[in-house]
């Protein structure tokens, strides 16, 4: 499907931890090009923001995308004002996402806002499923994910919620093992999984969506090494093999 961008119908935008908002965005031309993993590009009305917001995509059904957004400026604070109704311009899933193995065991690996596009990831695993998820101090989506059909195992650092910890402790200390491994999260995150999956000799695929700026090819802000050569995470990515990419 070649890119689009169009302005689309909000179904819902609700505050659902802090500063974390979910919104519910209806076009069944752009539901229908969304995939597990891939993300959209969303055009804030304010002139002074030139660049569009990339955002990657939580959940997908017939007529509906549903996003998970912090607000940590001016373009995710002015979509947290969005009411039910509104209209607001974005563009047709972009980038390249997870693809399901064909094994026993998934474990699903996320952490904070990089939790969102795991969820759609769980409902289409048809078998078992582990979700292990770190955050600062409040968990989000666990719900989503249990109503998914995945076990879940939460971290935080402050032990507030479950354990007290990283997501890599966690695993550890539960003695939580799979098949095949996918993350999302932050770089430091991702580093430290792609590791551990290097130790236990188990493949990853690790989505670097925090590393983006446009998510539309032009800012060269996303760049990483994939296979000894500079790609860009936001027309290359966001997903990639764990083995293939370098994290500096
Ligand atoms: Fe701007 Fe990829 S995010 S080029």
């Amino acid at each position: 499907m070649a890119k689009l961008i169009k302005e689309v119908l909000i179904k819902e935008n609700i505050k659902i931890a802090t500063d974390i908002y979910k919104m519910a965005l209806e076009d069944v031309q752009i539901a229908k090009s969304a995939d597990i993993g891939m993300f959209i590009n969303i055009y804030p009305k304010d002139s002074k923001l030139l660049l569009p917001r990339p955002i990657s995509i939580s959940e997908i059904s017939d007529k509906t995308i549903t996003i998970i957004y912090q607000v940590v400026g001016d373009g995710t604070n002015e979509l947290s004002m969005y009411k039910v109704g509104d209209k607001i311009r974005i563009s047709s899933a972009l980038g390249h996402g997870y693809k399901i193995q064909n094994v026993d065991t998934h474990i699903l690996v996320g952490g904070g806002i990089g939790v969102p596009p795991l969820v759609e990831l769980a409902k289409r695993i048809p078998n078992k499923k582990i979700a292990v998820l770190g955050f600062r101090n409040e968990p989000i989506l666990i719900d989503r994910l249990k109503e998914a059909g995945a076990e879940v195992y939460i971290a935080t650092e402050s032990g507030r919620v479950g354990f007290k910890g990283n997501v890599i402790e966690l695993l550890k200390d539960k003695g939580i093992y799979g098949d095949y491994y996918y993350a999302c999260g932050s770089k430091g995150m991702l580093k430290a999984i792609k590791k551990y999956c290097a130790e236990i000799g188990k493949e990853i695929q690790l989505s670097l969506e925090e590393r983006m700026g446009c998510g539309y090819g032009a800012c060269v802000g996303c760049v990483a090494k994939v296979d000894g050569k500079n790609a860009k995470i936001c027309v290359e990515g966001p997903v990639f093999i764990g083995d293939k990419v370098t994290l500096s």
